[in-house]
């Protein structure tokens, strides 16, 4: 089924369900991050790119304050929908719910303080892997707030929406991350990497033109499922915190890359001490990938890559026994540098790699995986998409 088809079946289920058509669709996209990781909470730097896989939200006003929200199915015939659950913008509280109604019940309520004044009906399609460290949540929180922004004219910046769906997500998922996911849903461009600085905001678009250079990305899905708020995240995020404290600094990001020695031999902690120099150095590690991708040097990209891992399994201590592997393997096999993305604990790696080593390195993480007795991963060649954006 191609994606208008789909599109068509799902506009037609939520006419069935809802007894009214959408005024509108929205998609917005998944992430990679390149590089920045764990940097976002601390102020500092990131460069992420969205992906083709997309959540879809097709919206309908409603003259009254209930919102209906269902979520569509379509990986098998026929398209199945979950009968709505609903809420009342009225009576709607600030509140942790553990399921994926925290992200549209999250976004309703901070919308209903910025001139939301009735409900809406809602139907979601979510095509983004759960789990994989590809920002399924940011891309459904994303295509809903978009939506609901332009149904209501509400006017809120591309900014103000990311401040949002992170405010959405801390308070009512529950999940203390930063604002990297929404940020590269909302504001990716096609073809482009997004350079942004999480503590002034500002934002720079960078051509990611590595196929022109022969290389290729590869990602590789552990499929060993991650989930941020019961994970380790919260705590990585309450280290650096302390370590905050301890060295009279406000976000780690005040401490650079020339005082790092001299600031890690003012912590007692050792794992303080190597949460501090990750941090650190993977701001380090941002501004070098940029120089390396805007000189097209593709090797040296590579490697800084492998840094990134190396300090996210030995000093961040986030990796799993499935991601070492495949950025272990995909080295082995040809790639010019590999690392885990997102938040770690399970998820996905990105490998960079010569066009002509692609397919020995995917049957070579293949065979690893089934070696180890691990269920097999599955293997994409993403490329840098458009954020969010209206469809219909
Ligand atoms: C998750 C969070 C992001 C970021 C990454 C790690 O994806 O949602 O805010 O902290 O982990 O870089």
């Amino acid at each position: 089924m191609t994606n208008i088809e789909q599109i068509k079946i799902t506009i037609d289920t939520f006419t069935n369900t809802f007894g009214i058509g959408p005024q509108g669709v929205w998609k917005a996209p998944g992430r990679i991050n390149l590089i920045g990781e764990h940097t976002d909470y601390n102020q500092g730097l990131v460069l992420p790119f969205a992906i083709e896989q997309s959540c879809y939200a097709l919206i309908a006003p409603r003259k009254d304050s209930l919102v209906r929200v269902s979520s569509i199915r379509s990986s098998h015939k026929p398209i199945t929908v979950e009968s709505p659950h609903n809420f009342d913008l009225e009576t709607l509280t600030a509140s942790t719910c553990r399921t994926w109604l925290a992200f549209p019940k999250g976004i309703c309520y901070f919308l209903s303080k910025k001139g939301m004044n009735t409900g809406a009906d809602i139907a979601v399609l979510g095509q983004v892997p759960i789990g994989s460290g590809l920002s399924s949540s940011a891309a459904l929180a994303c295509a809903i707030a978009l939506g609901l922004n332009e149904i209501y004219s509400l006017g809120l910046t591309k900014m103000e929406l990311v401040q949002l769906v992170s405010k959405a997500e801390n308070i009512f998922a529950g999940v203390p991350a930063g604002i990297m996911d929404p940020a590269a849903s909302l504001l990716a461009v096609k073809d482009h990497l997004l350079f942004l600085d999480t503590d002034s905001e500002c934002y720079e678009q960078v051509p990611f033109l590595y196929s022109s250079q022969d290389t290729q990305l590869i990602l590789i899905d552990t499929n060993d499922r991650h989930r941020l708020s019961e994970s380790g995240y919260a705590l990585r995020r309450q280290q650096c915190k302390l370590a905050c404290e301890q060295l009279g600094v406000k976000s780690l990001r005040e401490i650079t890359f020339d005082d790092l020695d001299s600031t890690l031999s003012k912590l007692d902690d050792p794992l303080l001490r190597k949460r501090v120099a990750h941090v650190v150095t993977e701001n380090q590690r941002v501004i070098s990938a940029l120089d390396a991708v805007r000189s097209n040097n593709y090797l040296t990209l590579g490697s800084i890559l492998t840094q990134g891992h190396m300090s996210l399994k030995n000093y961040y201590e986030v990796s799993t026994q499935r991601l070492d592997l495949a950025v272990d393997t995909a080295i082995q096999s040809g790639a010019l540098g590999a690392r885990m993305t997102g938040g770690g604990f399970g998820g996905s790696v990105l490998a960079l790699a010569p066009k002509s080593a692609t397919s020995t390195i995917s049957k070579s993480i293949e065979q690893s995986f089934s070696a180890q007795g691990f269920a097999a991963p599955t293997i994409y060649f993403p490329t840098p998409c458009q954020g969010a954006i209206r469809l219909s």
